[in-house]
């Protein structure tokens, strides 16, 4: 929940890039990197507040949206160690590839972090981080640790950040390949029964999409492998004792068992193929029927 002055202070905020701004900041220094990604999933991240205590827990604790919209989104963010909090907000200007991330209450108040992307290729970008101060720092040790503190924060960050942008990709060009096939198997074979490994989860390609058939209280289970809601990889999600499991993404929470969505956040998921038993072997319908 928000304070008054912190929903005062939220309020007060713009919801557009100043690009004078930068003349009146000081700036520390900057972090420069290539990405094997594309432009637009790039942008998606940026617009991407959910993932942040997920796919970057070791920096954040947790994230309350204030507000979102084409702009950007405004937060309050829980930081490691449980007390500490921080307003943020990151205004993006679309057309220019570029956006601002502002600390506007808690600690680091008015540190401002412009990034700018650049497209190398249809499938290279580079961004430039630069990090900027409300005031220059009392020495030069300072200012060096800050920045060194802030160049590691962002390494690390843009590692996390790869493997999401990189699994989406690798999802969405896998569900385009998967729609342009046909003629397929009417069934899949997973295993001989009697040496299936049921410890682990056995992963089916189908033309309804990717599964997870997996043994949970003495019988086989399927459902999918893919998160409704961005594709995230459901395949290593461990179900607890009641048979939920969390998308490693932005911890949106489903039934194994029926695929129902637990948090009402976004819809269920694909339903599974059927499971087959037939002399000793298990199959897995491919597809709907
Ligand atoms: S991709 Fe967002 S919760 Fe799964
Ligand atoms: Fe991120």
């Amino acid at each position: 929940m928000l304070t008054e002055t912190e929903k005062d202070l939220s309020a007060s905020r713009p919801n557009r890039v100043d690009h004078d701004r930068i003349a009146d900041l000081h700036f520390l220094g900057n972090y420069v990197r290539r990405l094997p990604v594309t432009m637009a999933r790039m942008m998606e991240n940026a617009h991407d507040w959910e993932h942040l205590p997920y796919v970057h827990a070791s920096s954040f604790a947790s994230i309350d949206l204030i507000s979102r919209g084409p702009w950007g989104w405004r937060a309050k963010i829980g930081l490691p160690g449980g007390s500490d909090f921080q307003l943020v907000d990151l205004i993006i200007d679309e057309t220019r590839h570029y956006w601002v991330s502002t600390v506007f209450s808690g600690m680091g108040t008015g540190t401002e972090i412009h990034t700018q992307a650049t497209e190398l290729s249809g499938d290279e970008i580079e961004v430039d981080v630069r990090f900027y101060l409300p005031e220059a720092p009392a020495d030069k040790t300072v200012a060096d640790f800050v920045l060194k503190y802030l160049i590691d924060q962002y390494r690390v960050l843009y590692d996390e950040d790869l493997g999401l942008m990189s699994g989406r990709q690798s999802a969405l060009d896998y569900r385009t390949r998967r729609r342009a096939e046909q003629s397929e198997p009417s069934f899949i074979l997973v295993g001989e029964d009697s040496e299936l490994d049921r410890r682990v989860n056995h992963i089916i390609e189908t033309k309804a999409g990717r599964f997870c058939v997996r043994w949970r209280r003495d019988e086989w289970i399927a459902h999918s492998a893919v998160c409704p809601h961005m594709l995230g990889p459901l395949e290593d999600a461990v179900p607890d004792e009641k048979g939920t499991i969390k998308c490693p993404w932005h911890g949106y929470r489903f039934d194994a068992a029926t695929g129902r969505n637990l948090d009402g956040r976004c819809g269920g998921l694909t339903a599974a193929p059927r499971l087959w038993s037939r002399d000793g072997k298990l199959y897995l319908a491919n597809g709907i029927e």
